[in-house]
């Protein structure tokens, strides 16, 4: 469904803006709990919404999310280690399977069975990049959103952590309300943000933009751009972002793809990785040259925006944190909202809840 922008606009009532710094998560969608390099053979420990996960990696390099929690003694699972492909707990050695199934007790008699008790077990996956991990506790029945240019030898990726002690709603209507490049303004990112039209179903809301962009990757060494401003000029670009629940996608013009891939923590916390992806596509003659040799170019480049990202990061997060602030102070104070774009989005997470009955 396409909405047309009106000539005026109204603020988003009050209720509605309340009501959802307080919103739980639909579990029923993939959401990313780490980096693939962050789990290794030691077991990691997450949360995502309020629920402790332990995440490690068996001796065939498969990774295997348990509720962090020892059935014997309640303490964290994720203070063990991996035996093969089993986790055993720090206390006292019980061992459990990916299965969440006591495998073992080092001390079981003779005449002792093993104890019954079973921990929950996660579907998670490993894909481009991060570990996808799917909280509900019915089988998933959709894929994870995926990044197809995180493999693509025509992207170079820049990845930034946002740690954010705030509701993620506050997180999504940063990223979905591009009148805020008013804060980046010395970082240079885009500017003159204008809404143009909204599409919205009842998982995604699209949110298109004209802006202007700093950036114009037409030649190799234009991607020099990203570290001297000097060499930006400013020219028009449509601004595309996305509400993907639960996750946010971007793209400004042809040059540059952004992800923000939530982990939302608790009501007060949320944890998210942003993704910063610059596309080579424009050099045809890049595409020329052996693969080993465009492989060594996208791994030299990984990281090429990184001071630009963390730096949109620190300023956001500095925002976020003193709007969740103001709310938990005073929860009926009434904001002014004139961007249709977060009347849609509120609506999307409110619909995300309801449905779950
Ligand atoms: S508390 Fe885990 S083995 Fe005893
Ligand atoms: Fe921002």
């Amino acid at each position: 469904m396409q909405q047309i922008i009106p000539e005026s606009t109204s603020p988003i009532s009050p209720t509605l803006q309340t009501g959802v710094r307080r919103l739980g998560i639909n579990p029923n969608h993939w959401y990313v709990v780490a980096r693939t390099s962050e789990v290794i053979n030691k077991p990691l420990s997450v949360t995502i919404w309020k629920k402790a996960i332990a995440l490690y990696r068996d001796s065939t390099g498969k990774v295997h999310a348990l509720e962090d929690r020892c059935p014997h003694r309640q303490v964290k699972l994720s203070h063990g280690q991996v035996i093969n492909n089993e986790l055993e707990c720090a206390y006292h050695g019980w061992r459990f399977n990916s299965e969440g199934e006591c495998a073992a007790v080092p001390y079981l008699a003779a005449n002792q069975k093993l104890p019954t008790c079973k921990i929950h077990h996660y579907p998670v996956k490993e894909q481009d990049g991060f570990i996808w991990l799917f909280p509900a506790d019915v089988e998933p029945n959709i894929e994870p959103l995926g990044l197809p240019e995180w493999e693509h030898l025509n992207y170079i990726a820049t990845v930034s952590v946002i740690n954010t002690q705030a509701h993620y709603s506050y997180l999504i209507e940063n990223l979905m309300d591009m009148y805020h490049g008013h804060l980046h303004q010395d970082l240079q990112a885009w500017a003159e943000a204008s809404l143009q039209n909204i599409d919205e179903d009842e998982n995604s809301v699209h949110a298109h933009y004209t802006a202007q962009s700093y950036y114009k990757i037409d030649k190799i060494w234009s991607i020099s751009q990203l570290f001297f401003p000097a060499l930006r000029r400013l020219h028009p670009e449509p601004l595309d972002v996305s509400y993907v629940y639960p996750h946010w996608v971007s793209t400004l013009g042809n040059d540059f793809k952004i992800y923000c891939l939530l982990c939302p923590v608790n009501e007060t916390e949320t944890k998210a990785y942003l993704i910063h992806f610059t596309s080579l596509n424009a050099f045809w003659r890049l595409h020329k040259l052996p693969v080993w040799f465009r492989r060594f170019i996208k791994d030299s480049l990984f990281g090429a925006a990184q001071k630009l990202l963390d730096g949109l990061v620190i300023q956001d997060v500095k925002m976020i944190e003193e709007e969740q602030q103001a709310y938990l102070q005073n929860s009926q104070i009434r904001n002014y909202e004139l961007n249709r774009a977060l009347v849609s989005v509120q609506k999307l997470m409110k619909t995300q809840i309801e449905k779950l009955g």
